[in-house]
């Protein structure tokens, strides 16, 4: 029901450790379709797991080909071998343009070859990303190729059902200075139709982002297709090639997701006790182009260091040096260094990226935009931007235009020397290459614990904390702490130890004094739905109303929640946490910045429960549960300890009239109020 759509990176300080990087997309999808033209079964390893590829991998069953996971993880592909499994197929395939070329090429192919047809489209911004110049060329071929909207752009239908007689004599000519895809497209798919005859393709201007074309005359040789090349302009697909499995394939790590790590180490300086960022998967011995980022990267100043599939990059000169760089050669990891631009020591240029315009968004207007917003003079161009950093940083709400690399990028603007936190508009966009990417990046990031916000969520039992709070930890992406699971633990492994959680026992000194050091030395997980305690699973055992009433017996012990209070503050990690419980706001995060004290009546509270109880199947006495909660409100808040009252700063929400919807958006309404973005 809720789901984010912004994320706020607090001021961050410093960074450092190891990262693995998911595999890259270009490499992903490309082998995903060599795989299933192949002959035979491919397994391949670390494939992405992405928007882009789930659309590759959906369209390729869609088609007819057999996808099945394997035990060891890696996803085994069982190949077409050139043939159609299926005759017609609708293929969304969403904003991937590495999914939308080359099935465009190999299925106009197929569908020539055999009497297919097929129609491939994807989002509105899809049907704005040219695609004409490859339609030309398949046109050229003999393909019928029919564009549905406009001419030149996506949706398109592919074949007419009736097989058609290929010119292939002569060369194909297709542009090579709007997109390397239309020409990646052919070459991929070529081989379907080059078992009787050589087939030439000539590239029409000047070829840009060549690297991309080496992965995948490099990735075709890995399939056994081996493809000559004269200079840039002109490819020869021998007679007789054929797609060959290599059997077993891996898939490095994305050298384009490299980057922010990469940036990330020349900005941040190193953690205490780290030596800077070790990025893992992808090394200098990359077949992608976007390795060359790292050259890029120590013009600027990062020093780094690396081996075939490890880089370690640290903090070199300060401020990072300005350039003026020709930018061809690293399109889209090019868009890093204009957000490092905005730490160096003078105008930054970055030439030759007309492509940019053509991309996911026009990249160079949102960089120009964004960059803005953080106090930066920008200047753009047809192909080029140029970045002055800001004499005094301002922040503002980056907006992310579904472009996963600008959400990316901007998450390194929280270095600023300003300390403002760095609001991302809909992050969840970065799932097209690298979902996991924020969690990754606040698990090497440091700042200090007092600018990572802290929402309190107290109040008697029943008031309905629990499913507020992690509501609200779901919407704002921040961490969720159940304070009472961490009591309700110590009640159960009171049980499990033989220690009796009587309030005459807990009156003993002694006992007091062994709860305390089993509370102490309790390994706690959470994980997802589930809770582990000393690695079991006790989740059902530890929401049970024996275990809240156990809870509520020794957590009026000092000794308990003095042994708990560690813990309770690891919880505070980046980006944020939402805390719930009794005594957050009063004892726990007296410095929150928001605090909220949950209230309902008794009665309406019994309510609930009792609802909750029964559409679990458990038998329950509304009656009984009445006259328990009253119990439990009396003695939380009436202990000696840390009793349940509000924080004389918490705001009071009473909820009796309110259902979840309202008391989640009443209590992101204030929070709005407390950040700096709440004029935005
Ligand atoms: O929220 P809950 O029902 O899971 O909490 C169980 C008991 O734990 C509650 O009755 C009192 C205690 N508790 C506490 O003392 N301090 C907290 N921060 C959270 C819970």
């Amino acid at each position: 029901m809720f789901s984010i759509d912004h994320l706020d990176i607090p001021p961050l300080a410093s960074a450092g450790g190891t990262v693995r990087l998911p595999g890259s997309k270009s490499i992903s999808n490309r082998v995903l379709l060599l795989a299933a033209l192949s002959m035979g079964q491919t397994d391949i390893v670390d494939l992405l797991d992405s928007d882009d590829t789930q659309v590759m991998l959906a369209a390729l069953t869609q088609l007819g080909c057999r996808i099945e996971p394997q035990p060891d993880g890696a996803l085994r592909v069982h190949g077409l071998g050139g043939q159609l499994a299926a005759r017609e197929a609708q293929l969304f395939l969403g904003n991937a343009g590495t999914a939308m070329r080359p099935l465009t090429a190999a299925l106009a192919l197929l569908a020539s070859q055999h009497g297919g047809a097929f129609e491939l489209s994807g989002i509105a911004r899809m049907h704005e990303r040219p695609i004409g110049d490859l339609v030309d060329a398949l046109r050229q071929l003999g393909c019928p190729v029919e564009c549905l909207g406009s001419e030149g752009y996506p949706p398109l239908k592919l074949g007419n059902g009736v097989p058609q007689t290929l010119s292939l004599d002569q060369p194909i000519r297709v542009r090579g200075d709007v997109s390397s895809q239309f020409l990646t497209a052919l070459l991929l798919a070529l081989p379907l139709v080059a078992q009787h005859r050589s087939i030439v393709i000539n590239v029409v201007g000047e070829l840009i982002s060549r690297p991309y074309i080496e992965i995948t005359l490099n990735l075709l040789e890995k399939f056994g297709v081996h493809i000559q090349r004269d200079g840039w302009q002109r490819f020869t697909i021998p007679a007789g090639s054929r797609y060959a499995s290599p059997g077993r394939i891996p898939v490095e790590g994305d050298a384009s997701s490299a980057s922010y790590f990469i940036a990330l180490g020349a900005i941040a300086p190193a953690a205490p006790g780290t030596d800077g960022i070790t990025i893992e998967g992808v090394g200098l011995a990359s077949i992608q182009g976007d390795i060359r980022f790292v050259e890029a990267a120590r013009l600027m100043g990062a020093d780094i260091t690396g081996d075939a599939n490890a880089l370690r990059v640290r903090r070199g000169a300060w401020p990072l040096k300005a350039i003026d760089l020709d930018c061809n050669h690293i399109p889209d990891a090019a868009m890093t260094l204009a957000v490092m631009a905005l730490y160096a020591d003078g105008t930054t240029t970055l030439r030759n990226i007309a492509s940019w315009r053509v991309k996911e968004t026009d990249r160079i207007a949102a960089m120009a935009t964004e960059c803005r917003k953080l106090g930066a003079t920008v200047e753009e161009g047809a192909d080029f931007i140029r970045i002055t950093p800001p004499t005094a940083w301002t922040t503002g709400s980056i907006h992310t235009y579904d472009d996963h690399r600008v959400a990316m990028c901007f998450s390194l603007a929280a270095f600023n020397p300003a300390g403002l936190p760095v609001r991302i508009e809909d992050p969840k966009c970065v799932g097209k290459t690298f979902p996991d990417y924020f969690e990754t990046l606040f698990s090497v990031c440091k700042t200090d614990a007092v600018r990572i916000p802290v929402i309190c969520v107290d109040g008697p039992t029943a008031s309905g904390k629990g499913t507020l709070s992690a509501e609200v930890a779901a919407k704002l992406g921040y961490h969720l702490l159940d304070s009472g699971a961490l009591y309700r633990l110590v009640g159960l492994a009171a049980e499990r130890a033989g220690l009796s959680t009587t309030e005459a026992a807990l009156r003993e000194p002694a006992q007091a004094q062994r709860l305390g050091a089993l509370a102490a030395g309790m390994q706690v997980r959470f994980t997802g739905q589930r809770t582990l305690l000393n690695g079991e699973d006790v989740t059902p055992a530890v929401r049970t109303e024996a275990a809240g009433m156990a809870a509520s017996r020794v957590s009026a012990v000092p000794e308990v929640r003095a042994a708990l209070l560690a813990l309770q503050h690891a919880f505070r990690q980046l980006p944020g946490l939402v805390a719930d419980g009794r005594d957050m706001g009063t004892v726990i995060f007296p410095d929150a910045r928001l605090k909220v004290y949950l209230t309902a009546t008794a009665a309406q509270r019994a309510e609930r429960r009792h609802k909750q109880l029964i559409s679990k199947g458990i038998a329950a006495n509304i009656e009984d549960l009445l006259v328990d909660l009253e119990a439990r409100d009396l003695r939380d808040s009436t202990r000696a300890h840390a009793p349940l009252k509000p924080a004389a700063d918490a705001l009071l929400l009473d909820n009796s009239q309110l259902n979840v919807e309202q008391s989640v958006q009443q209590v992101l309404n204030w929070w709005q109020g407390k950040t700096v973005f709440s004029g935005s």
